[in-house]
């Protein structure tokens, strides 16, 4: 019998987006770093806005526009075929060193595992296939079906009712405060991934049901 029914939030969860990084000193030196953060957080905060807002766009164009973003606050800019090489970085993170041993034991352990993000889905395919993760996976939902992004309560009970799971055993694994805070919000179980100590969770009303540092943790607080 199924056990759980388990949606893993992807970009900080399963891949670190900051691992651009590396290619970016290539191209623009010790602002390398600086830029990473700032086409992360602008990429999110795209998604908020648009949400807020009702003017949707996937996060393919979030994640474009926020690289442009980056590029005109650090005065910095890219031939054609280095943008290009940049946005295909996002589609070839490699999964974080818990990642694989941590879904190979949940999948042992009978619990449906899917993954669950703001991505496009033909983007998402790319990326966990190249990540060698898919066939861990028995689906990949994205939010782009639902027209809005998370937080919004709509794409909880997107995840919920294309998994047909019970929402009382139905679990957001996430690094991103919040979409925990945002699956707890819409009732269903959560669980933090606090993959730096330093990190902090927002004081808010709702709190994680587990908080692991990593995935392998998470699996074993199921067991
Ligand atoms: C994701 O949905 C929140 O960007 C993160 O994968």
């Amino acid at each position: 019998m199924k056990k759980l029914t388990i949606g893993f939030d992807v970009y900080g969860t399963l891949v670190d987006p900051l691992e651009v990084s590396s290619y970016l000193h290539k191209l623009i030196g010790d602002k390398n770093k600086l830029f990473a953060e700032i086409w992360r957080q602008k990429q999110l905060e795209y998604t908020f806005r648009r949400g807020l807002m009702n003017q949707y766009k996937n996060f393919d164009i979030c994640v474009q526009q926020a690289m442009q973003y980056a590029m005109d606050c650090l005065t910095v800019s890219f031939p054609n075929n280095e943008k290009d090489n940049l946005l295909n970085l996002y589609s070839n993170l490699k999964v974080f060193p818990d990642v694989m041993p941590a879904l190979k034991l949940l999948k042992q352990n009978n619990h449906t595992l899917v993954a669950f993000s703001n991505g496009v889905e033909s983007t998402l395919k790319t990326l966990l296939s190249n990540a060698s993760i898919i066939n861990y996976l028995t689906d990949i939902i994205s939010v782009d079906k639902v027209q809005t992004f998370k937080p919004s309560p709509k794409v909880y009970e997107y995840l919920a009712s294309k998994t047909g799971a019970d929402p009382a055993k139905c679990w957001v694994v996430s690094s991103n405060p919040f979409d925990v805070i945002g699956s707890k919000s819409a009732g269903l179980n959560a669980a933090w991934i606090q993959r730096d100590p330093g990190n902090i969770f927002d004081p808010w009303e709702y709190t994680p049901d587990i908080t692991a540092k990593d995935l392998i943790e998470f699996a074993a607080y199921l067991k």
